[in-house]
């Protein structure tokens, strides 16, 4: 089967897509509320560290599982221990994809509201009471959120029956480097008004006792959902890469750029938000209420609210077409069938999903489950709990399952490249990612509290 497989066309196409799947969302809508609302810099501190130390070894072992196997995530289990449940972490993986499709097209479709919005000018001489009255109107409507979700998943759908190469690849490279001009031109604007200074502040200078618990989980399950890691997505990726792609530079690479990516969208939103007097704890409505009103209050303020709706939109796109590869690609291998009925199936799901997913933020009020409606549950469940326990999960498979010579020869490209921290990724893997994420995820449980009270 991996003779056959389609593969990524050049080592640029395969850093591009890559960084258009951790590339999201997650960067510039979820990082950013998540900055705000868990104290600013301390949180970006804790971030990092949990990109470096957590993150990083996922990411390789994910790779590593990928190119080895060249299968979809369920398969690539299935090949490498057959016979044994370790096919569940793969299972998870397309469900987590599946669900986090649910909320990510709805958002992704708002994002298109308001490039149209833009577009039409109709976001101009709005007060802050309008902006916000007008986004819960339009995110709890019915009609109009469905349709910008479903023009999301047409346009998703049409680049992924283009497969892999054709598609995906040429899309990324098309789209990533738009996605970081625009970025940094939005920078520029925002640290060259007045007061930028203080937004800098706030994102950068950390403020130690604010690191909690909470905190803590948080960011570890921010770093999980931006670098994509935890549920098979880069292994379906991996699974289209050549013979020469080198895993560790790779994984560095793209966690570089993600992560560059994110503090770029802070010092994009912070020192505008600032420099307007605006609070940066709005929380998930941030940059559909906060920036617009940001924007529109400098000259060419529609022009600005455009570019920056038209890089959430692309951004979102990337992504979205990642997840939607995770799961098409299990159907497509597992159940074997053509690309273009897998996709099919895939997208008329996702689109029910989300049509839930959108409901449930306002016009039915029964679509909510443990007290959260279904769009905020989607997201808690993926982020906080498939997401860091996949991610555990696959760290004790790479540790204990997969032989140190095979891996050692996987990670070398079999000796051709060098691998300086080979050692210290294995006991990463095998002895503190796996035991870090576990004892944070059973802390935020709060089994750590009702152990303490029990003592
Ligand atoms: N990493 C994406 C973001 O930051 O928006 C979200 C995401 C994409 C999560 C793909 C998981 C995934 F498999």
């Amino acid at each position: 089967m991996s003779a056959k497989r389609v593969t990524f066309g050049s080592k640029l196409g395969v850093i591009l897509a890559t960084v258009g799947c951790a590339v999201g969302l997650g960067n510039i809508w979820r990082f950013p509320y998540m900055v705000g609302s868990n104290g600013g810099a301390a949180f970006l501190l804790v971030y990092i560290l949990c990109i470096l130390f957590l993150g990083l070894p996922v990411m390789m072992s994910e790779l590593f599982i990928g190119k080895t196997t060249h299968r979809n995530t369920a398969g690539s289990f299935k090949e490498l221990a057959p016979g044994t449940k370790w096919k569940y972490i793969g299972y998870n993986g397309v469900l987590a994809a599946f669900l986090i499709l649910g909320f990510y097209s709805v958002v992704s479709g708002w994002t298109l509201e308001y490039v149209f919005q833009a577009l039409t000018g109709s976001l101009k001489g709005k007060s802050v009471a309008d902006f916000t009255n007008d986004f819960a109107a339009f995110s709890s409507g019915v009609w109009r959120p469905i349709f910008w979700t479903a023009l999301f998943v047409i346009a998703t759908h049409v680049i992924i029956i283009c497969g892999v190469d054709k598609g995906i690849e040429r899309a990324s490279k098309v789209m990533m480097p738009v996605l970081f001009i625009i970025l940094i031109a939005l920078c520029i604007r925002s640290l060259t008004l007045p007061n930028a200074l203080v937004g800098l502040d706030f994102l950068l200078r950390p403020q130690l006792d604010k690191i909690n618990s909470s905190v803590i989980l948080s960011a570890m399950g921010q770093a999980f959902f931006s670098l994509s890691i935890g549920m098979g997505c880069l292994i379906t990726y991996a699974s289209y890469f050549g013979k020469d792609v080198n895993i560790q530079q790779t994984a560095v690479e793209v966690a570089a750029l993600d992560t560059l990516v994110a503090i770029l969208a802070g010092v994009m939103i912070f020192p505008a938000a600032f420099s307007f007097g605006i609070e940066p704890t709005s929380g998930a409505s941030l940059v559909f209420i906060t920036l617009p009103n940001v924007f529109e209050q400098m000259p060419f303020g529609s022009l600005w609210s455009f570019v920056f709706f038209v890089l959430l939109a692309l951004a979102a796109l990337t992504s979205v077409i990642s997840l939607h590869e995770v799961v098409t690609a299990y159907v497509l291998e597992e159940y074997q069938t053509s690309r273009k009925k897998a996709a099919l199936f895939v997208s008329v799901g996702i689109f029910l999903l989300g049509i839930i997913c959108s409901l449930s933020v306002g016009a039915v009020k029964g679509l909510s489950f443990f007290g959260m409606p279904l769009f905020d549950l989607f997201d808690y469940v993926t982020a906080k709990i498939m997401l860091p326990l996949g991610g555990m999960f696959i760290c004790i498979f790479v540790g204990t399952h997969i032989q140190k010579r095979i891996l050692k020869e996987a990670m070398t490209n079999n000796g051709t490249v060098r691998f300086y921290f080979f050692n210290t990724y294995v006991f990463f893997v095998k002895y503190i990612a796996s035991v870090a994420i576990g004892l944070i995820f059973i802390n935020e449980l709060g089994w750590v509290d009702y152990i303490c009270a029990l003592l």
